[in-house]
């Protein structure tokens, strides 16, 4: 029989009230009556298809077990949790902190403390708000969210990068109309979150679309593919290739995400040749250049340091590849998506179609020469694949 019952009132009065105007961040239980293999219990709000509820993880030794507790459930949850499991708990809300605890066995505490968790948004309800629906069942099935639409933690990093290329991306989207069915390849598109990503955001714009994945790995197309069955999915396929090989009678918006080296030149490339509206490339590694570099009086204590000299050959390379599509009648910007805590590989280009330039601007063409043969560049990737070479190649001094 506890000694202060209204103190134990008084809590699981405030933990229902939490809980039920939304304020309620976190709620803890620990310090077990009964030793035994369930060490803690930690619960937030969740959304659920179903309504809010309170959700449990019962923290044991080797596993953790996760329920649901709809409004009506609260109340008996909480007081079979204190009376019955453990005998410290805190409810942490965003105006304080609640510590509540029993001791020798009847005796009751209650203290209220600042607050020391600052938001009341529930990671859950920040996947909610954020680009991308995470309650639609692909990605589930893609092994992003479990089936709450919740994101695994070993997902959050990449989720977020997709998330913010989808932010970076969307403003673009305003170039096309809903009455033209709009053709979009993500080529090297590897596990396909941001083609599935892309392809739920002009779903859900009422945008008509052909969409594609092109990817040289067979068991991956397999896997997204057997995806767009099982969901019934319509305008959209993943094939298996290069994108060195990569064909389409229409493009209107070309995406590379991370493609290895010049893979993202052929990705641009590709853009380029089908017209493509919208080029979106993220580069990854950049070998090709770096390799290219002249031993250059005026570059050469920059590149004396491997670490800079690949910095180096970075920026060099990602501005040609700027200039390229500017050439070609784009309108590039150049970004940093995500902080450099998360990836290092990090910069978007981002380059709309302008001009419908027949031909390619000569004096850019001069530019990226002139760039070129004062960089000690000797060779870039896209310039001659494009065929731009004549005057270009070979002007690093040495
Ligand atoms: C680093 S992953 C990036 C995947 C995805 N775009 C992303 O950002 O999450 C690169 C993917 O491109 C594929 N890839 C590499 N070179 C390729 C090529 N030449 N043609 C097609 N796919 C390629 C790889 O198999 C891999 O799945």
């Amino acid at each position: 029989m506890l000694q202060d019952h209204i103190k134990f009132q008084e809590y699981i009065d405030k933990c229902v009230k939490a809980f039920e105007d939304s304020t309620l961040i976190k709620i803890s239980f620990v310090n077990p009556y009964i030793k035994s293999d369930l060490l803690s219990v930690n619960g937030r709000s969740v959304d659920l298809k179903k309504g809010k509820h309170l959700q449990l993880v019962y923290r044991h030794k080797t596993k953790d077990i996760t329920k649901n507790y709809p409004s009506d459930q609260i109340k008996i949850v909480i007081n079979q949790m204190i009376l019955e499991q453990f005998s410290q708990s805190v409810l942490y809300t965003a105006e304080a902190d609640y510590h509540f605890s029993i001791f020798n066995k009847s005796k009751v505490k209650l203290t209220t403390k600042s607050a020391s968790l600052k938001s009341s948004i529930t990671n859950h309800n920040r996947q909610k708000n954020s680009w991308i629906n995470t309650k639609d069942p692909v990605w589930n099935l893609l092994g992003v969210c479990d089936e709450n639409g919740e994101v695994y933690k070993t997902k959050h990093p990449k989720f977020r990068q997709i998330t913010k290329y989808g932010e970076l991306i969307e403003p673009h989207l305003k170039a096309f109309k809903k009455s033209e069915k709009i053709a979009i390849a993500d080529v090297g598109c590897g596990k396909a979150y941001l083609s599935f990503a892309l392809y739920q955001k002009l779903k859900d714009k009422d945008i008509a679309q052909d969409f594609t994945g092109v990817e040289i790995r067979k068991d991956l197309v397999e896997k997204l593919n057997g995806v767009c069955k099982n969901l019934h999915l319509e305008n959209i396929r993943f094939k298996t290739g290069t994108i060195e090989d990569a064909q389409f009678a229409k493009l209107d918006i070309l995406v590379a995400l991370h493609a290895c080296d010049t893979a993202t030149d052929d990705a641009i490339k590709l853009g380029i040749e089908s017209n493509a509206k919208l080029i979106v490339c993220s580069p990854c590694c950049h070998k090709q250049v770096r390799k290219a570099l002249t031993t250059h009086a005026m570059t050469k204590n920059i590149t004396s340091h491997g670490i800079l000299k690949e910095r180096y050959a970075e920026i060099l390379t990602d501005s040609i590849r700027a200039l390229v599509l500017e050439a070609h009648g784009y309108s590039t910007k150049v970004v940093e998506f995500i902080s450099t805590e998360h990836t290092s590989k990090n910069l978007l280009i981002i380059a709309e179609k302008k001009k419908s330039a027949k031909d390619i601007d000569q004096s850019i063409m001069e530019e990226i020469k002139v760039l070129m043969k004062d960089f000690g560049i000797s060779s870039h990737y896209l310039v001659e694949s494009l065929g731009l070479v004549d005057g270009v190649a070979n002007n690093g001094r040495e």
